[in-house]
This record gives structure tokens, C-alpha cells and sequence, in this order.
């Protein structure tokens, strides 16, 4: 028994260590926090309940060979039945319902007196459409990285484009399953700037593992200046300014622009927008960090990166021209 408890406790102080990234134990806003409060006292039951069903079951070895009568067998039997099988569950899940009522009650998307921001994200086999309507001056569209503003509540409008995915950002609290055909909608809050990472947490095809996505949270007036950055034509400047790269916008034009949209280019919303793609902290979903030359590997392997994404293979075109349009795509930051 010494030798289980020692194992329980190094488990428990093991798991206070986990952080990063995905952490549900590293809570950054309330919602997130009241579901790592239950997810402690849950486990904090269970170890009770493991332990006393491990003491029960040793004692069964232990214990003198009794001679009772049927009926105290029967009484005896009757008590743990009662005890261990009906209040244990019934005061325990009751337990459970009122800590997890008002949780859930706080992702929904109950009227506030100031309506909160709103962010539309829709899931593909297997990439994140993200979409502000509440932009001024017209719709921004991003992909696999989204921005909110932090210290207030935002509801993220969720559906699907093919399959059923859930949509999970961990330290800020969720998940909600992400519909064809519906939209379902959950109310986050990040306590103060930061960038999470977000996951998919549906099954939802070979590629599952690689559709994960980031947020990152500011300020207010970071996130109205970061909207208003934003706009088409701000995008669409910066994407026809640089004549060194006039052969690959046409090369993108003739191929690429029939599922890509690159703002002031094509408006084809088959595949992911690349208009900031420049501004991506991964490509593919989180399949590759985003660095100096990412681009035109990506094009030149993504079907070894993430075999059955939906991009068809690159091999007809040569190197110099996927190199000159990974490297006029990196330029596509705001
Ligand atoms: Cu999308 Cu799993």
C-alpha cells in the first residue's frame, strides 16, 4: 500500500508540472479553470475510491474465515449494495451536476448587456477557416490562426465544411463539436494576452493529429488595429507590391487561385486563405513550424508531410518556380 500511495503522489506532483501549449492544467481563463477545479476533485475522489477498493481487496486475502449465518451474509451483502452501489454514485454524480452546471452555463452564449465579439471558425479535413464579420469596413478572413481580444468574452461560432470536428482550445476552456449543416456556439475569455494552442478534438480522417491551430490573445486596441490591418485592399496592396515576384503572382494566378484566395488576387475559398500566410506561425496546420524556405518545402513535400491533404501534388512544376512562390507567399504579411 505504501508503495501505491508513493506512486499516486508522484503522479499527482508529476502532473502539476504539465504545462505548455495544450495544458488543461494550465488554466488561462475562468471557464478553463472551473474545468480543471473538477477535473482535480475528480481525480482526488477516484484515488480515495482506488485506494479503498485496493485496502478491500487486500483485506479479502487477510482476512479469517468467519462462519455466518445466511441471513448475515445476506445483511452484510444488502450494505454494500445500498452503500458502495446506490449512494455512493447517486451522492457523488450529484456532486458532480452542481459543480458542473454553472461551467457549462458559462460557455453558452447567454445575452450580456454589451454584445460580445464574435468569430466564426469552420472546420476542413484539415485546416481552421476563421472569419471576423464583425470587421469594420468588410469580413477579414484567416486561416489555422486566429486572434481575439483578451479580458472580455468572445463567442466562437462553430460548424463544419465536410465531417464532424471538434473545436478545443485547452487553456481557455471548450470543447464544442463543430456540425455540418449547424452551427453551435461557445463563449470564451482569455484573463489577459497570451498565444494558446488549439486542437481538433473530433476524429476526423487520417490527418486528425495535424489540424491544430493557434490564438493568440491581445489587447482591445491591438485587436481593432489588427482587424483594420487586415482589409482587403490593406492585403492587397502589400500582395502586388513587389515586382520581384511578378512571374510567381502569375504562376499563382494560373494554378494556386482556383482554391487559394490571396486578397486582391482570387476570392476561391476551396482552401486556405493566404493572404497573411507570411504571418503563420506553422504551415499545414501546425504540420510544419513556419520558418525562411517552409514554404517552398511544403509545396515540394506536402504530401509526405500529410499524406491525403487535399492539395495536389506540385511535382510538374520545377524548383525555381515553387522556390520563387514560396518565397513571394512568405512576403504576405500585414
Ligand atoms: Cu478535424 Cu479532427
Amino acid at each position: 500500500n505504501r508503495c501505491m500511495l508513493t506512486l499516486l503522489g508522484t503522479l499527482t506532483l508529476g502532473l502539476t508540472g504539465c504545462a505548455g501549449d495544450l495544458s488543461i492544467l494550465d488554466p488561462a481563463g475562468q471557464a478553463a479553470r472551473d474545468v480543471v477545479l473538477i477535473w482535480w476533485i475528480m481525480l482526488t475522489f477516484a484515488t480515495v475510491v482506488l485506494i479503498g477498493v485496493v485496502a478491500l481487496w487486500l483485506y479479502t486475502f487477510k482476512r479469517k474465515y468467519q462462519e455466518r449465518t445466511p441471513q448475515e451474509e445476506r445483511k452484510i451483502a444488502r450494505c454494500w449494495i445500498i452503500g458502495g452501489g446506490i449512494l455512493l454514485p447517486v451522492l457523488s454524480v450529484t456532486a458532480l451536476l452542481i459543480f458542473g452546471v454553472p461551467t457549462g452555463k458559462r460557455m453558452l452564449p447567454l445575452p450580456l448587456s454589451q454584445p460580445p465579439e464574435v468569430i466564426e471558425v469552420i472546420g476542413h479535413q484539415w485546416w481552421w477557416e476563421v472569419r471576423y464579420p464583425g470587421a469594420e469596413g468588410g469580413e477579414v478572413v484567416t486561416a489555422n490562426q486566429l486572434i481575439m481580444p483578451a479580458g472580455e468574452p468572445v463567442d466562437f461560432h462553430v460548424t463544419s465544411a465536410d465531417v464532424i470536428h471538434s473545436f478545443w482550445i485547452p487553456r481557455l476552456g471548450g470543447k464544442i463539436d463543430m456540425l455540418p449543416g449547424r452551427t453551435n456556439v461557445i463563449r470564451l475569455e482569455a484573463d489577459a494576452p497570451g498565444v494558446f494552442g488549439g486542437q481538433c478534438a473530433e476524429f476526423c480522417g487520417t490527418q486528425h493529429a495535424n489540424m491544430e491551430f493557434y490564438v493568440e490573445a491581445v489587447e482591445r486596441e491591438e485587436y481593432d488595429a489588427w482587424l483594420a490591418e487586415r482589409q482587403e485592399e490593406r492585403l492587397a496592396e502589400r500582395a502586388l507590391a513587389n515586382d520581384d515576384f511578378a512571374q510567381a503572382r502569375d504562376e499563382f494566378a494560373s494554378t494556386c487561385a482556383s482554391c487559394h484566395s490571396v486578397a486582391g488576387l482570387s476570392a476561391s475559398t476551396i482552401g486556405p486563405d493566404l493572404s497573411d500566410i507570411g504571418a503563420r506561425y506553422t504551415l499545414g496546420a501546425g504540420t510544419l513550424p513556419m520558418e525562411e524556405g517552409a514554404i517552398h518545402y511544403w509545396l515540394e513535400n506536402h504530401q509526405t508531410l500529410k499524406p491525403s491533404n487535399k492539395m495536389p501534388s506540385h511535382n510538374y512544376m520545377d524548383t525555381a518556380t515553387l522556390e520563387s512562390l514560396g518565397a513571394w507567399l512568405e512576403t504576405l504579411t500585414p
